[in-house]
């Protein structure tokens, strides 16, 4: 388990050293770093981004779980953002998936590049990333950046992660764990970025502190109101849609362009891929509650109390 096969900051390397290690069940070696397990291939990337990422006050940083609502949320601040500079039938959205558009610190920006230069970016510059709250550059705590997170019911997220693994292979030579097993490790908090409970409170916690600074989604509200969340979206970011654009029903004009089914039937997300990533991966069901056609009733009652426990007192409910 290296780092990386380059050169690595001695500190680093010292520092990885004495991390706990456990390998998900997709075979991928995680690192538990101030509580939180980093998939070990990205933890040199997260400790470059803290030392060297210089937030703006215009950036905008969009904050996840895996497989919560990510992509989905990549297209929709893309698109708020750029309304003025390309029209609904002309957008880059059109013929490139989400992630091409806004790129994670961690597998992008600092991936193999310890200092990349983003100043030449213009503003609002606009970045993801799966970090805790904890983890994040000091920089962009201490800016007026504001920072978006989705998360979702994590049966749903359990599941939509283990297809999207499972499909993806990003550990060739290994040989998945049953899905009971996957599930014990879930319920420990071991696995990429978790504990998600952690990972959630984290955010939650930043949200109800400064409101202005950081917003809390959950992927279910946006299924259930999506004109009414992309709304909320746009003020949050301070790209309010004028009254004008609200009569021209561009909210909804936007809400159906980065709709499921739209990204889905896009030939970009059909056939195109990102590295070992197939784009229509991000696209498999868009669905709340696809958990029932996979895990018994009996496991999703361990999660409820779970969750009851871990979230007791903070007021996020599932
Ligand atoms: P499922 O696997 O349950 O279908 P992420 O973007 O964080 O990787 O999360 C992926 C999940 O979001 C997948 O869930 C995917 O289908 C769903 N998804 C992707 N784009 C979506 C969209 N535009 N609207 C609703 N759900 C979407």
């Amino acid at each position: 388990k290296d780092l990386s096969s380059t050169k690595v900051y001695d500190d680093i390397k010292e520092l990885f050293q004495t991390l706990p290690q456990e390998r998900n069940w997709d075979g991928r070696w995680l690192c538990q770093y101030k509580g939180f397990w980093c998939p070990v291939r990205c933890f040199r990337p997260i400790i470059s981004s803290q030392r060297h990422f210089d937030a703006r006050d215009t950036d905008i940083l969009l904050a996840s779980m895996p497989k919560s609502g990510t992509t989905w949320l990549k297209a929709l601040i893309f698109s708020i953002v750029n309304r003025n500079n390309y029209s609904i039938d002309q957008t880059p959205l059109l013929t490139s998936n989400p992630h091409s558009l806004v790129t994670f610190l961690e597998f992008n920006v600092y991936w193999g590049n310890d200092n990349p230069d983003l100043e030449s970016i213009p503003s609002p510059r606009m970045f993801s990333t799966h970090m805790p709250y904890e983890l994040l550059p000091n920089t962009i705590l201490e800016s007026k950046c504001r920072v978006v997170y989705i998360c979702r019911n994590p049966l749903d997220q359990f599941i939509s992660h283990r297809h999207f693994l499972l499909e993806n292979k990003l550990e060739k030579d290994a040989e998945p764990l049953a899905i009971d097993d996957a599930f014990e490790m879930f319920c420990k908090g071991i696995h990429p970025f978790g504990p998600f409970w952690d990972h959630m409170i984290g955010y939650w916690n930043a949200s109800l502190n400064n409101s202005g600074k950081v917003l809390f989604l959950k992927y279910e509200d946006l299924k259930e109101d999506i004109v009414f969340s992309a709304t909320k979206i746009a003020e949050f970011i301070g790209f309010s849609f004028s009254v004008e654009e609200e009569k021209l029903g561009l909210i909804e004009e936007i809400s159906r362009l980065c709709s499921f089914d739209n990204l889905k039937s896009l030939e970009v997300n059909k056939f195109g891929n990102r590295g070992v990533i197939q784009n229509s991966s991000y696209f498999r069901k868009g669905e709340v509650g696809d958990w029932t056609n996979y895990l018994s009733p009996l496991m999703a009652e361990r999660i409820e109390k779970l969750i009851e426990m871990k979230l007791k007192g903070t007021g996020l409910m599932f």
